[in-house]
Protein backbone atom coordinates (compact mmCIF):
# COMPACT_ATOMS: atom_id res chain seq x y z
CA UNK A 1 0.00 0.00 0.00
CA UNK A 2 1.99 3.19 -0.95
CA UNK A 3 2.33 5.89 1.78
CA UNK A 4 1.30 8.59 1.98
CA UNK A 5 3.31 11.76 1.85
CA UNK A 6 5.26 12.63 5.27
CA UNK A 7 3.42 16.01 5.75
CA UNK A 8 0.03 14.48 4.96
CA UNK A 9 0.38 11.33 7.93
CA UNK A 10 -1.10 11.91 11.15
CA UNK A 11 -1.22 9.61 14.05
CA UNK A 12 -4.09 8.97 16.14
CA UNK A 13 -4.48 7.95 20.06
CA UNK A 14 -6.34 7.28 22.24
CA UNK A 15 -5.36 9.14 25.66
CA UNK A 16 -6.52 9.34 29.24
CA UNK A 17 -9.39 11.82 30.08
CA UNK A 18 -8.50 13.32 33.43
CA UNK A 19 -11.81 12.49 34.97
CA UNK A 20 -10.52 8.67 34.83
CA UNK A 21 -13.71 7.45 33.17
CA UNK A 22 -13.00 6.63 29.89
CA UNK A 23 -10.25 7.17 27.22
CA UNK A 24 -10.71 9.57 23.96
CA UNK A 25 -9.51 9.84 20.83
CA UNK A 26 -7.47 12.61 19.80
CA UNK A 27 -5.52 13.45 16.29
CA UNK A 28 -2.12 14.57 16.34
CA UNK A 29 0.14 15.84 12.83
CA UNK A 30 3.39 15.53 13.41
CA UNK A 31 3.97 19.46 12.32
CA UNK A 32 2.79 20.19 15.16
CA UNK A 33 -0.64 22.08 14.16
CA UNK A 34 -2.47 19.97 16.32
CA UNK A 35 -2.01 20.65 19.89
CA UNK A 36 -1.49 17.92 22.54
CA UNK A 37 -4.48 16.48 24.14
CA UNK A 38 -3.36 17.97 27.23
CA UNK A 39 0.46 19.97 27.68
CA UNK A 40 1.15 19.19 31.51
CA UNK A 41 2.83 21.46 33.37
CA UNK A 42 4.81 20.08 35.87
CA UNK A 43 7.40 17.49 35.59
CA UNK A 44 5.78 14.57 35.96
CA UNK A 45 6.61 12.60 38.78
CA UNK A 46 9.46 9.13 38.81
CA UNK A 47 8.72 6.01 38.05
CA UNK A 48 6.83 4.91 40.85
CA UNK A 49 6.97 0.96 42.03
CA UNK A 50 5.38 -1.18 40.03
CA UNK A 51 2.32 -1.87 42.74
CA UNK A 52 1.63 1.82 42.32
CA UNK A 53 0.27 1.93 38.92
CA UNK A 54 2.74 4.72 36.72
CA UNK A 55 -0.12 7.02 34.58
CA UNK A 56 2.14 9.60 33.02
CA UNK A 57 2.40 7.46 29.77
CA UNK A 58 -1.52 7.88 29.52
CA UNK A 59 -0.75 11.24 28.28
CA UNK A 60 0.72 12.83 25.22
CA UNK A 61 4.08 14.97 26.04
CA UNK A 62 4.96 17.74 24.12
CA UNK A 63 8.30 16.40 23.15
CA UNK A 64 7.05 13.56 20.89
CA UNK A 65 5.63 16.19 18.88
CA UNK A 66 8.92 17.52 18.60
CA UNK A 67 10.44 14.51 17.68
CA UNK A 68 8.03 13.49 15.28
CA UNK A 69 8.37 17.02 13.59
CA UNK A 70 11.75 16.25 13.08
CA UNK A 71 11.15 12.40 11.80
CA UNK A 72 8.35 14.12 9.19
CA UNK A 73 11.29 15.88 8.11
CA UNK A 74 13.69 12.93 7.72
CA UNK A 75 11.57 9.97 7.17
CA UNK A 76 14.40 7.94 5.79
CA UNK A 77 16.14 7.80 9.23
CA UNK A 78 13.12 5.40 10.16
CA UNK A 79 12.33 4.17 6.27
CA UNK A 80 12.92 0.50 6.17
CA UNK A 81 14.27 -0.02 9.57
CA UNK A 82 12.81 -2.02 12.66
CA UNK A 83 12.52 0.49 15.24
CA UNK A 84 12.24 0.14 19.29
CA UNK A 85 10.70 2.80 21.10
CA UNK A 86 11.24 3.35 24.91
CA UNK A 87 9.10 5.03 26.84
CA UNK A 88 6.51 4.91 24.64
CA UNK A 89 3.13 5.88 26.46
CA UNK A 90 0.89 6.78 23.78
CA UNK A 91 3.34 5.91 21.11
CA UNK A 92 2.69 8.60 18.97
CA UNK A 93 6.49 8.39 17.64
CA UNK A 94 6.56 4.74 17.15
CA UNK A 95 3.58 4.98 15.26
CA UNK A 96 4.40 7.78 13.08
CA UNK A 97 7.78 5.37 12.48
CA UNK A 98 5.81 2.92 11.28
CA UNK A 99 3.36 5.22 9.27
CA UNK A 100 6.88 7.03 7.43
CA UNK A 101 7.68 3.33 6.38
CA UNK A 102 9.35 1.66 9.70
CA UNK A 103 9.46 -2.22 8.27
CA UNK A 104 8.50 -2.55 12.24
CA UNK A 105 7.71 -0.85 15.55
CA UNK A 106 8.10 -2.41 18.61
CA UNK A 107 6.51 -0.31 21.39
CA UNK A 108 7.37 -0.41 24.55
CA UNK A 109 6.79 0.77 28.06
CA UNK A 110 6.46 -0.68 31.76
CA UNK A 111 3.62 -0.05 32.97
CA UNK A 112 0.43 -1.96 32.01
CA UNK A 113 -2.17 0.39 31.80
CA UNK A 114 -0.43 2.12 29.32
CA UNK A 115 0.41 -0.71 27.42
CA UNK A 116 -3.04 -1.95 27.36
CA UNK A 117 -3.50 1.09 24.48
CA UNK A 118 -1.20 0.79 22.70
CA UNK A 119 -2.58 -2.20 20.30
CA UNK A 120 -5.59 -0.20 19.90
CA UNK A 121 -3.84 2.52 18.88
CA UNK A 122 -1.60 0.83 16.33
CA UNK A 123 -5.51 -0.03 15.13
CA UNK A 124 -6.64 2.85 14.76
CA UNK A 125 -3.97 3.83 12.77
CA UNK A 126 -4.22 0.70 10.43
CA UNK A 127 -0.43 -0.04 11.52
CA UNK A 128 -1.39 -3.50 13.43
CA UNK A 129 0.36 -5.26 11.06
CA UNK A 130 3.76 -3.57 11.56
CA UNK A 131 3.68 -2.98 15.47
CA UNK A 132 4.10 -4.92 18.80
CA UNK A 133 3.85 -4.25 22.00
CA UNK A 134 6.34 -5.29 25.32
CA UNK A 135 6.97 -4.78 28.19
CA UNK A 136 10.14 -3.46 29.04
CA UNK A 137 11.48 -1.79 32.26
CA UNK A 138 14.32 0.03 31.63
CA UNK A 139 15.54 -1.39 35.46
CA UNK A 140 15.80 -5.18 33.86
CA UNK A 141 15.74 -4.60 30.24
CA UNK A 142 17.61 -7.79 29.61
CA UNK A 143 14.31 -9.66 31.09
CA UNK A 144 12.39 -8.66 28.32
CA UNK A 145 14.34 -8.88 25.54
CA UNK A 146 15.79 -12.58 23.45
CA UNK A 147 19.57 -12.64 23.59
CA UNK A 148 19.36 -12.01 19.46
CA UNK A 149 17.34 -9.03 19.90
CA UNK A 150 20.14 -7.10 22.52
CA UNK A 151 22.95 -4.93 20.51
CA UNK A 152 20.62 -5.45 17.47
CA UNK A 153 19.08 -2.28 17.44
CA UNK A 154 19.72 0.86 14.53
CA UNK A 155 17.46 2.95 15.59
CA UNK A 156 15.50 3.53 18.93
CA UNK A 157 13.55 6.41 19.76
CA UNK A 158 11.90 8.20 22.74
CA UNK A 159 10.50 10.99 23.74
CA UNK A 160 10.46 12.72 27.44
CA UNK A 161 11.91 10.22 28.92
CA UNK A 162 14.78 11.90 30.89
CA UNK A 163 12.09 13.29 33.32
CA UNK A 164 14.15 12.74 36.54
CA UNK A 165 17.49 12.28 37.24
CA UNK A 166 16.36 8.31 38.89
CA UNK A 167 15.65 7.14 35.41
CA UNK A 168 19.27 8.09 33.77
CA UNK A 169 21.43 5.31 34.91
CA UNK A 170 18.49 3.04 33.92
CA UNK A 171 17.89 4.31 30.78
CA UNK A 172 21.79 4.32 29.84
CA UNK A 173 22.22 0.25 30.92
CA UNK A 174 18.83 0.17 28.31
CA UNK A 175 20.68 1.34 25.77
CA UNK A 176 23.67 0.29 25.94
CA UNK A 177 21.95 -3.45 26.08
CA UNK A 178 20.04 -2.85 23.03
CA UNK A 179 21.75 -0.47 20.86
CA UNK A 180 23.65 -2.06 17.55
CA UNK A 181 27.52 -0.83 17.50
CA UNK A 182 26.14 1.51 14.97
CA UNK A 183 22.82 2.00 16.13
CA UNK A 184 21.16 5.18 17.12
CA UNK A 185 18.62 6.02 19.59
CA UNK A 186 17.23 9.48 18.61
CA UNK A 187 15.66 11.24 21.79
CA UNK A 188 13.12 13.72 22.16
CA UNK A 189 13.58 16.06 25.38
CA UNK A 190 11.67 18.83 27.14
CA UNK A 191 13.96 20.97 29.05
CA UNK A 192 12.84 21.58 32.63
CA UNK A 193 14.99 23.69 34.90
CA UNK A 194 14.55 24.17 38.55
CA UNK A 195 13.26 26.71 40.09
CA UNK A 196 15.72 28.10 43.21
CA UNK A 197 16.12 30.82 45.07
CA UNK A 198 19.00 32.67 44.37
CA UNK A 199 21.18 33.51 47.66
CA UNK A 200 22.17 36.51 46.53
CA UNK A 201 19.27 38.48 45.35
CA UNK A 202 16.62 36.57 47.65
CA UNK A 203 14.66 36.01 44.60
CA UNK A 204 13.32 33.00 42.74
CA UNK A 205 15.32 32.09 39.71
CA UNK A 206 15.31 29.25 37.08
CA UNK A 207 18.72 26.67 37.74
CA UNK A 208 21.17 27.02 34.81
CA UNK A 209 21.13 23.83 33.96
CA UNK A 210 18.52 20.43 33.16
CA UNK A 211 20.31 18.15 35.88
CA UNK A 212 18.61 15.07 34.51
CA UNK A 213 19.71 16.12 30.95
CA UNK A 214 23.44 16.88 32.05
CA UNK A 215 23.61 13.82 33.84
CA UNK A 216 22.53 12.15 30.92
CA UNK A 217 25.26 13.18 28.38
CA UNK A 218 27.89 12.80 31.25
CA UNK A 219 26.75 9.50 31.36
CA UNK A 220 26.86 8.58 28.19
CA UNK A 221 30.23 8.99 27.87
CA UNK A 222 31.01 7.35 30.96
CA UNK A 223 29.53 4.22 29.44
CA UNK A 224 30.97 4.20 25.94
CA UNK A 225 28.29 5.68 24.48
CA UNK A 226 28.19 8.39 21.44
CA UNK A 227 25.85 11.24 22.26
CA UNK A 228 25.33 14.37 19.32
CA UNK A 229 22.62 17.80 20.02
CA UNK A 230 20.28 17.88 16.92
CA UNK A 231 18.93 21.02 17.71
CA UNK A 232 18.90 23.72 20.33
CA UNK A 233 16.78 25.50 22.30
CA UNK A 234 15.50 28.41 19.42
CA UNK A 235 15.61 25.83 16.70
CA UNK A 236 13.27 23.37 18.52
CA UNK A 237 10.14 24.53 20.63
CA UNK A 238 6.55 24.33 20.38
CA UNK A 239 5.06 27.65 20.76
CA UNK A 240 3.66 27.97 24.44
CA UNK A 241 5.79 25.18 25.99
CA UNK A 242 9.41 25.08 27.49
CA UNK A 243 12.31 24.43 24.73
CA UNK A 244 12.45 21.26 23.38
CA UNK A 245 15.91 19.53 22.12
CA UNK A 246 16.84 16.66 20.39
CA UNK A 247 19.53 14.35 20.94
CA UNK A 248 20.98 11.82 19.09
CA UNK A 249 22.98 8.65 21.09
CA UNK A 250 25.22 6.13 19.38
CA UNK A 251 26.71 3.43 19.72
CA UNK A 252 30.20 2.97 19.69
CA UNK A 253 30.32 2.74 15.64
CA UNK A 254 27.31 4.88 14.88
CA UNK A 255 28.14 7.96 12.32
CA UNK A 256 26.50 10.65 14.33
CA UNK A 257 28.31 14.01 12.53
CA UNK A 258 25.77 12.24 9.38
CA UNK A 259 22.31 12.53 10.97
CA UNK A 260 20.72 15.95 10.25
CA UNK A 261 20.10 19.04 12.59
CA UNK A 262 17.22 20.59 12.80
CA UNK A 263 17.49 23.68 11.07
CA UNK A 264 16.41 26.97 12.74
CA UNK A 265 12.64 28.25 12.40
CA UNK A 266 13.27 31.67 11.46
C1 LIG B 1 6.65 11.49 30.32
S1 LIG B 1 6.09 9.96 29.72
C2 LIG B 1 6.42 10.11 27.97
C3 LIG B 1 5.46 9.28 27.16
C4 LIG B 1 5.60 9.46 25.66
N1 LIG B 1 6.90 9.03 25.20
C5 LIG B 1 5.35 10.89 25.26
O1 LIG B 1 6.32 11.62 25.01
O2 LIG B 1 4.19 11.29 25.18
C6 LIG B 1 7.36 8.82 30.24
C7 LIG B 1 7.09 7.38 29.85
O3 LIG B 1 8.15 6.58 30.35
C8 LIG B 1 7.59 5.39 30.90
N2 LIG B 1 8.53 4.87 31.93
C9 LIG B 1 8.85 5.45 33.11
N3 LIG B 1 9.70 4.67 33.79
C10 LIG B 1 9.94 3.58 33.01
C11 LIG B 1 10.72 2.41 33.15
N4 LIG B 1 11.45 2.18 34.27
N5 LIG B 1 10.74 1.51 32.16
C12 LIG B 1 10.00 1.72 31.03
N6 LIG B 1 9.21 2.79 30.83
C13 LIG B 1 9.18 3.72 31.81
C14 LIG B 1 6.26 5.83 31.49
O4 LIG B 1 5.36 4.77 31.67
C15 LIG B 1 5.80 6.83 30.43
O5 LIG B 1 5.07 6.21 29.42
Amino acid sequence: MPLEPPEAQAVKTLTWQLDGRSSRSSQQAPDGAAQPATAPAAAPAAAQPEEDPDLIGLDIWPASIALCRYLTNHPELVAGQRVLELGAGMSLVGLLCAALGAQHALLTDYEPQVLAHLQDNAALNSLQQRCASLRLDWRQPAASLAPEQQGSWLRIVAADVLYASAVVQPLISTLRLLLHPEGVALIGHQVRRAIVLDPATRLPRLEDEDEPLEKFKAACAAAGLQHRLLSSRETCSNRDSDPMVLLAVGGPQARLAELPLLPSES
